[in-house]
């Protein structure tokens, strides 16, 4: 396939992640042209250069004048295993509740809990896999999937099943995490360690024996785990050869040294951080994944501090957090309008963030958040002249067509 006459073709080739004035940097090429053969990428230039080669002849053509091309987005932060939305959080939030209330009195991540624990996998999994289309449709072409709405043994081992089953029906690439730690059941209310013990010795081994998941997550957060589980899990979760990434500094702030130990690929959210531990983010491989949406959904002022992050060194991610408390939507370029408008990134940085840093965000960095020669050819076609327009319409859906691994969906 021969994608011809782009009107800018951002390749985002180059050093991963990418950091500083480096994230301004796209690549592009104007009257870009890309070939692609059994689903990899075999060359990216402009259409001169492309036309050239000598597998281009013949190749079937996607005229994409007036079209920006790029690599489809990495989404490396969703929870997209529960079954209902949660109306009333949302209405006690317009009244003034504020996310950590409607929790207390037993709303938030309670509420989506009975549902995922009555349904079966083919339900949970129909759920998924209508989520991953839609992401798709919005320039999506890999997907982060948590569970964490069953939170006892059955019901996170069956959200992993409904994750594995969605992703076998979807073109696209998911990476699967356990988030048996998203927050203590109820039932363990009185004994939260009890419930870590669950974690630690039954769903990570479960899913490690089974492949059921290749990362582990914990909410380290007032209300949720304190940094010493966090830690326990994290620790579990190495000893069973299972990679690590943090929810972390959300609502407070946290001492991100004792869980830099484990090396986690990303620290989600990251509203709240401190110089000190800006310092140690700078030296380490670790990416902070910028949820913005959430911030936009709960109606806060408040929102992560990309600048800070960016001119200090640290790598940037972007990611939807789709989930039905504090991020109900599937749109990554929703994400970067909001990035732009309410933390300052330039529509550049916040691209970068969306796919190749996304990408370093999974460990994906060698197939997937660029374009280069034997890269998988997941691509995006945006009805836009400039990129800068991605993030510009928002509410809206200018992504026209998606290749994933090469073939048109
Ligand atoms: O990333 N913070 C923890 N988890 C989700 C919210 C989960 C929910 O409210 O259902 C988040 O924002
Ligand atoms: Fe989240």
């Amino acid at each position: 396939m021969l994608l011809t006459h782009a009107s800018q073709l951002l390749t985002l080739q180059g050093e991963a992640p990418r950091r500083s004035a480096q994230m301004r940097e796209l690549s592009i090429i104007s009257d870009g042209a890309l070939l692609i053969r059994a689903g990899k990428i075999v060359a990216a230039g402009t259409t001169d250069e492309v036309a050239r080669h000598e597998l281009a002849a013949g190749a079937d053509e996607i005229d994409c004048r007036r079209k920006v091309v790029l690599p489809g987005f990495v989404d490396s932060h969703t929870h997209p295993v529960f079954i209902a939305p949660r109306l009333v959080d949302f209405e006690k939030r317009i009244e003034g509740a504020s996310y950590e209330e409607i929790a207390a009195a037993g709303g938030g991540i309670r509420s989506s809990i009975q549902g995922v624990r009555e349904a079966s996998v083919e339900r949970l999994a129909e759920h998924v896999l209508d989520a991953l289309r839609e992401m798709a449709s919005y320039g999506t072409t890999t997907v982060e999937a948590k569970s964490g709405y069953g939170l006892s043994f059955e019901s996170e081992m069956k959200s992993l099943q409904a994750i594995r089953l969605a992703a076998e029906r979807w073109p696209g690439t998911v990476v699967p995490t356990l988030l048996g730690a998203h927050l203590v059941p109820t039932e363990f209310r009185s004994d939260p360690d009890a419930y870590v013990d669950i974690v630690c010795e039954q769903m990570i081994a479960a899913v490690a024996k089974q492949k059921l998941a290749e990362y582990v997550d914990v909410f380290c957060e007032r209300g949720a785990f304190t940094t010493e589980q966090s830690a326990r899990i994290l620790h579990a979760a190495v000893e069973h050869g299972l990679k690590t990434r943090v929810h972390v500094c959300q609502l407070t702030p946290a001492d991100l040294q004792p869980l830099l130990e484990f090396h986690p690929a990303s620290f989600d959210h990251m509203d709240y951080v401190s110089d000190a531990d800006l310092r140690l983010l700078v030296k380490s491989d670790t990416v902070a994944t910028l949820l913005p949406a959430a911030n936009y959904f709960l109606g806060l002022d408040r929102f992560p501090p990309a600048r800070k992050l960016i001119e200090a060194g640290v790598a940037v991610a972007l990611a939807t957090d789709y989930n039905p408390g504090t991020s109900p939507t599937t749109s990554m370029a929703f994400v970067l309008s909001a990035a732009c408008t309410h933390m300052k990134m330039s529509p550049a940085e916040a691209i970068t963030s969306a796919t190749i840093n996304g990408a370093c965000a999974l460990g994906l960095q060698q197939t997937k958040g660029s374009l280069e020669p034997g890269k998988d050819a997941d691509v995006a076609i945006f009805a836009t002249q400039d990129y800068r327009e991605l993030a510009y319409w928002f509410g809206v859906n200018r992504c026209e067509k998606v290749l994933i691994g090469g073939r048109e969906q």
